[in-house]
């Protein structure tokens, strides 16, 4: 293990540098790993998504007593070891398809403790989760509802459902990740009346367990009145079932979202003080409303796994443009992190050796895709002489870009490493060319 010598904002305490000023994750040499897997490189620091789980485990506990908690939303970053992680951190999943059912299954999760979400269930899909023992299915809407009932009578049980709701909440965040609004692919909204109609049916099918709303109005929010505001029309829509329906909702999810730090100027959340302020309020609004508090889930996804992960590419080109700007080539791009190029998310970028007493200039790091879009991050600062061969870091890197990796361009997607204990393993290995071809008849 190295130790970490500098006390300069790293973002995360798993980010640091050795004596010699080399940059290191969670106290390991990059140069060393890079040489042993190859580039570009997803690493994930494991104590850290224990850490976050553990801290949100408390932080529902402190908040809710026994009657709060946390599914991981695994959309943010599915493979086989974050499925053992969370089996073992006592953990449940949210899963969105087959295929994250399926990594969940082969990693022995107990998939009791899974939620299935997604607006657009497949018959196919309910009979696959059903017949693997996925606790709970999240429906998003009337013709999803029928499927599941049909699928549960056939199979002559009775499938534990959460209603997806939508409240009406414009969580101020990226338009592609806010979904709580009343114009949205996701849910039944409250004001249309479409959220009561779907409890209605959902009382009425004979094979569906109703067992509460779910909620989820956006990702990336650093702004906990989303949450007050949120829990409070969701209260009142249980209290309005209650009072319409005769029908008491034993449990509210209010999905995940919490935001994550990706550069120096964006705040660190605290968990555990979000949770409370929650908590503390769901109270006091369901003493109001004169209704009991349900029990309550949250769903995290990139709060749990975003600064557990980073990124090593090795550079190639160095593009000087003059009078506009430069470019510095790297071996990955959108194919392992289409997240610029998608939504412009904002990084932090290093070098990992240091560049003692360089001058420093602005470039845009971009990939090696056949698109001028393939950008990964604009306006780094990095030393102007960083040159071909060398390292460079991206941090915060764990949450939706393995998870949204492609292989446009026919690129092989990257190798995951899990650290801990100063201890490296391969959690996926490196696409081959021969992988690519291997579905092709
Ligand atoms: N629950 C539901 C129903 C969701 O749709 C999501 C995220 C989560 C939980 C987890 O949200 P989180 O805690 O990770 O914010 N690809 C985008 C993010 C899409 C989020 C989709 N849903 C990105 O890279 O920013």
């Amino acid at each position: 293990m190295i130790e970490i010598q500098n006390r300069e904002d790293l973002l995360c305490e798993n980010v640091g540098r050795d004596e010699s000023g080399a940059l290191t994750f969670a106290g390991q040499d990059l140069a060393a790993l890079a040489k042993i897997y190859g580039t570009p490189l997803y690493l994930y620091d494991e104590a850290r998504i224990r850490e976050k789980m553990r801290t949100y485990l408390s932080a529902v506990e402190k908040a809710f007593g026994g009657r709060g908690h946390v599914q991981y939303a695994s959309k943010a970053a599915s493979f086989k070891r974050i499925y053992e992680i969370a089996a073992e951190e006592g953990f449940g999943i949210d899963v969105v398809s087959c295929g994250e059912i399926y990594t969940a299954y082969a990693a022995g999760f107990p998939l009791e403790r899974a939620y299935f979400h997604s607006n657009n269930k497949t018959d196919a899909d309910i009979a696959f989760a059903m017949d693997r023992g996925v606790g709970t299915f999240v429906a998003d809407n009337a013709e999803e509802l029928y499927a599941i009932e049909n699928e549960a009578a056939k199979r002559g049980i009775s499938q534990r459902v959460l209603l997806r709701i939508t409240p009406g909440i414009d969580p101020h965040t990226y338009a592609a990740v806010a979904t709580g609004k009343v114009d949205s692919k996701f849910g039944s909204a409250i004001e249309t009346g479409q959220a009561a109609s779907i409890t209605a049916l959902a009382l009425s099918l004979p094979h569906v367990k109703l067992c509460g709303f779910h909620c989820h109005v956006g990702s990336q929010i650093f702004d906990e009145s989303v949450y007050l505001s949120t829990q409070r029309i969701m209260l009142g829509f249980i209290a309005e079932m209650y009072r319409t329906q005769g029908y008491l909702a034993e449990e509210l999810d209010l999905g995940g979202g919490l935001g994550v730090r990706y550069t120096k100027d964006q705040p660190t959340l605290d968990i555990e003080k979000t949770l409370c302020a929650v908590a503390d309020a769901m109270k006091k609004t369901a003493a109001e409303l004169g209704i009991p508090m349900p029990a309550v889930s949250f769903e995290p996804g990139r709060s749990i796994v975003a600064d557990a992960g980073m990124t090593l590419y090795r550079v190639g080109s160095r593009k000087k443009i003059p009078g506009y700007k430069t470019y510095i080539s790297v071996d990955g791009g959108m194919t392992d992190n289409p997240r610029f190029a998608l939504y412009g998310s904002p990084y932090t970028v290093l070098p990992v050796l240091p560049h003692k007493g360089a001058e420093e200039e602005i470039c845009s790091v971009v990939g090696r895709c056949c698109e001028s879009g393939d950008i990964l991050q604009e306006g780094v600062s990095l030393p102007a002489d960083l040159c071909r061969g060398e390292l460079i870091a991206m941090l915060t890197t764990g949450a939706y870009q393995y998870a949204m990796a492609s292989n446009y361009n026919r690129i092989p997607r990257p190798a995951v490493v899990m650290l801990r204990d100063g201890a490296h393993r391969l959690a996926v290995r490196r696409e081959t060319v021969e992988d690519l071809v291997s579905l092709d008849v």
